[in-house]
């Protein structure tokens, strides 16, 4: 039977030994950075009701449009698997009533049916961070100044930043207006998605991907000229606070973020080492309404595949497989259930420790040691088990001993 069913989908992938070693290490920096800005880990389930997505990050986004896994469910409930984490993070805090002030990342794959292409994947993984208040550029700052924290940390600060304003609901009119009256008089040139986009939410014609409409939008005035002077005023402040923090950031009106959630300050960051999906992490400031009340906030997220593939072309290996102190070579079948014993007790005082139960010849378990990079071998056979001894070999001299077991965690656990 040929069904396929044993390689991954396209566009995911299965991450065991040795590259999840590399992840692991950048989980484990990125969580020792969020703990100093006391941001608590948040986990919140990967399936949600469609019409969250719908809601938080608009109907005419190309997210929800094209590239949401969607299914029912046997109650004829629309289910979609989670295309990224702010929606998701939002609906959790509401319901636990967060207010202001709450600080939380989340770690986990993120779905997205897009085309599949190198840094672009079905299933993919972000770090992100939502950080909830009302807008106040210092907050701003301070959220892209802890995502740069984790950029430089994982030794990506060659990454660049741009930087705009989506300015606030109440410059949306003049926005849309604006961008409108523009567009309108290249209408007939536009796709058949931006000229449906250009009535309900001329925005999202922006981020049209079509090489005709891009063209277009090059045309197009800088979208600050639409904004009120509170609006603009508000994103100078961030980037002067930026500088005051050494964080270089450039001010880009091209800006385009392909989520309807955002207000005020929008960014990216892109890696030079990256291809044509350069884009390694985005955010922004946002105003959610969820059930009767708005929750505003300002977050990102880190593409984690594109950490990996930017670290991988610097040269970065995963680190090497955590070796064993010892590794117990069994003679007789005895030996091999005393073994087992004795594996658990090392392990319970905190010695790594390896063994194999196959019933070996001394040999083939010693080339087993080898392989698995243990520092001591420990043989124990018939003799050794009446003694209460083993004998230890040092893997890298070949040297031998024979010590008391009783003394065997002791002995791994010291120099070598
Ligand atoms: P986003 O820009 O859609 O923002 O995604 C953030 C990052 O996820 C991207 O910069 C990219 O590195 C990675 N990414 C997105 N799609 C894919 C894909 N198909 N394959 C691989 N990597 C991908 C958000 O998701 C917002 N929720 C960020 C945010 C949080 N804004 C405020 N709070």
């Amino acid at each position: 039977m040929s069904s396929g069913c044993w390689s991954p989908l396209p566009g995911m992938a299965d991450l065991g030994p040795p590259e999840i070693r590399l992840w692991q290490r950048v989980e484990a920096d990125a969580r020792r950075i969020l703990a100093l800005y006391r941001v608590e880990e948040l986990r919140t389930p990967i399936l949600e009701r469609t019409s969250l997505f719908q809601r938080a990050i608009g109907e005419e986004t190309d997210v929800v449009q094209k590239e949401m896994f969607t299914f029912e469910d046997r109650g004829g409930r629309s289910l979609t698997l989670r295309p990224e984490g702010t929606a998701g993070a939002i609906r959790a805090l509401c319901d636990v009533g967060a207010e202001a002030g709450s600080r939380v990342f989340y770690l986990g794959p993120m779905f997205r049916a897009e085309r599949p292409q190198a840094g672009r994947r079905r299933q993919f993984h972000q770090l992100g961070v939502e950080l909830l208040g009302p807008p106040a550029p210092e907050a701003d700052a301070e959220c892209i100044a802890l995502m740069w924290r984790i950029l430089s940390e994982w030794g990506l600060a060659d990454a660049r930043l741009r930087l705009h304003t989506r300015g606030t609901v109440a410059d949306q009119p003049a926005v849309r207006e604006g961008l409108r009256a523009r567009l309108a008089e290249v209408r007939d040139a536009l796709c058949e998605d931006c000229q449906r986009r250009l009535d309900r939410q001329p925005l999202r014609v922006l981020d049209c991907k079509q090489a005709g409409c891009q063209q277009l939008m090059a045309g197009l005035p800088a979208l600050t000229t639409f904004l009120a002077e509170d609006s603009r005023r508000y994103l100078d402040r961030v980037a002067t606070l930026l500088s005051s923090l050494q964080i270089e950031a450039m001010v880009d009106g091209r800006l385009v973020r392909g989520l309807d959630y955002y207000e005020h300050t929008i960014w990216e960051a892109t890696h030079p080492a990256l291809g044509a999906q350069d884009a390694i992490a985005g955010g922004g400031r946002y105003r959610i309404e969820a059930e009767g009340r708005v929750v505003e906030g300002v977050g990102f997220a880190i593409g984690l595949e594109r950490v990996m593939m930017a670290l991988q072309a610097r040269g970065v290996a995963p680190p090497p497989d955590p070796a064993p102190a010892v590794w117990l070579v069994s003679v007789g079948d005895r030996a091999t259930a005393e073994n087992l014993v004795l594996a658990e007790r090392l392990r319970s005082a905190g010695v790594p420790c390896g063994a194999d139960w196959s019933g070996r010849s001394v040999k083939a378990q010693m080339r087993a040691a080898h392989k698995a990079g243990a520092v001591w071998a420990a043989v124990r056979g018939d003799e050794e088990l009446a003694a209460g001894t083993c004998r230890l070999k040092h893997m890298a001299s070949g040297e031998e001993r024979t010590v008391a077991v009783d003394e065997l965690a002791a002995v791994v656990s010291g120099p070598a």
